[in-house]
């Protein structure tokens, strides 16, 4: 079984199906990339696989488990972790706050129970501290550490949430639009970051994106979305050539610009 499988997932609302037999498979240390037009079936599978949409029929594996039936908590306690479309922090709190809520999460001494002002001391503070801090130089965050995250700029808002999804130790990382408000400069660096994230932290991803040249670019596979239906798969050459999707969504791209058109697709 592969690392992460979802086989023949179906979702219906009402008379509408927004999924129909939707596979899609991730290997380790793998980088995925999930493209299609508006009202594709993007966001609905990205819910099911996170776990905030249930599946009318369909499995979902994840590192040997079958994890279909389970709430997103306990997918994240799995090693499942995701960002938002629209950028979720605590903007009152500072940028290693909100780092070091992630951290809590993953060491079950969440802020909830200990509250966030820990005496230093405390050991799992410390453990805290000490792995926020290695967040905190990888992601270039250090300058800007004690900044509360409402104040920053939507790309920098970005990074923080990555950390803090960094922060609960994943094994799989969902990202949902991490370019979307972002300008081009920001999502090239981004691009160079999420490479280096794979490589240090050893995780999968799967990318969720309106933006084809970040995918191509990117990703070593990509899906491609119609219609509620899978309607390419591949590496980003192959899904580039493949006439079906030139036809479908790529042909006024592909035409305009070779290799990898900066259009965005919304
Ligand atoms: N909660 C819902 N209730 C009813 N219909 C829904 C619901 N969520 C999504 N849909 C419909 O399901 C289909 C797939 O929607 P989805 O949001 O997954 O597409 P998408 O590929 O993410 O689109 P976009 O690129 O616009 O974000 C669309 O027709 C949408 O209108
Ligand atoms: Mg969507």
């Amino acid at each position: 079984m592969p690392f992460f499988a979802a086989r023949n997932v179906t979702v219906r609302f009402g008379g509408l199906t927004a999924l129909e037999d939707v596979d899609l498979t991730i290997n380790h240390s793998e980088i995925v990339g999930l493209i299609g037009p508006n009202g594709a079936g993007k966001t609905t599978l990205f819910n099911c696989i996170s776990g905030t949409q249930r599946c009318d029929r369909g499995r979902i594996v994840f590192n040997g488990r079958d994890i279909t039936r389970l709430p997103p908590h306990l997918r994240g306690r799995l090693g499942l972790g995701r960002t938002f479309q629209t950028v979720k922090l605590f903007p009152d709190l500072t940028v290693e706050e909100n780092l070091l809520l992630g951290c809590h999460v993953r060491m079950g001494t969440g802020v909830f129970s200990d509250g966030l002002h820990l005496p230093r001391s405390s050991r799992a503070q410390q453990r805290a501290v000490a792995e926020a801090g290695e967040l905190l130089d990888f992601l270039g965050l250090r300058p800007i550490a004690r900044r509360r995250a409402a104040e920053l700029p939507l790309g920098q808002q970005r990074l923080v949430e990555i950390g803090r999804a960094l922060a609960t130790k994943p094994s799989l990382l969902l990202l949902d639009e991490a370019t979307s408000g972002i300008s081009k400069n920001e999502t090239g660096e981004l691009v160079q970051l999420l490479r280096s994230v794979r490589s240090a932290y050893r995780l999968s991803l799967l990318v969720v994106e309106h933006d084809i040249a970040l995918v191509m670019n990117l990703c070593d596979f990509v899906y491609v979305l119609n219609f509620g239906r899978i309607l390419a798969a591949g590496s980003p050459a192959e899904v580039r050539r493949d006439p079906a999707v030139v036809e479908a969504y790529l042909g006024h791209v592909a035409e305009a610009a070779e290799p990898a058109p900066a259009v965005v697709v919304s």
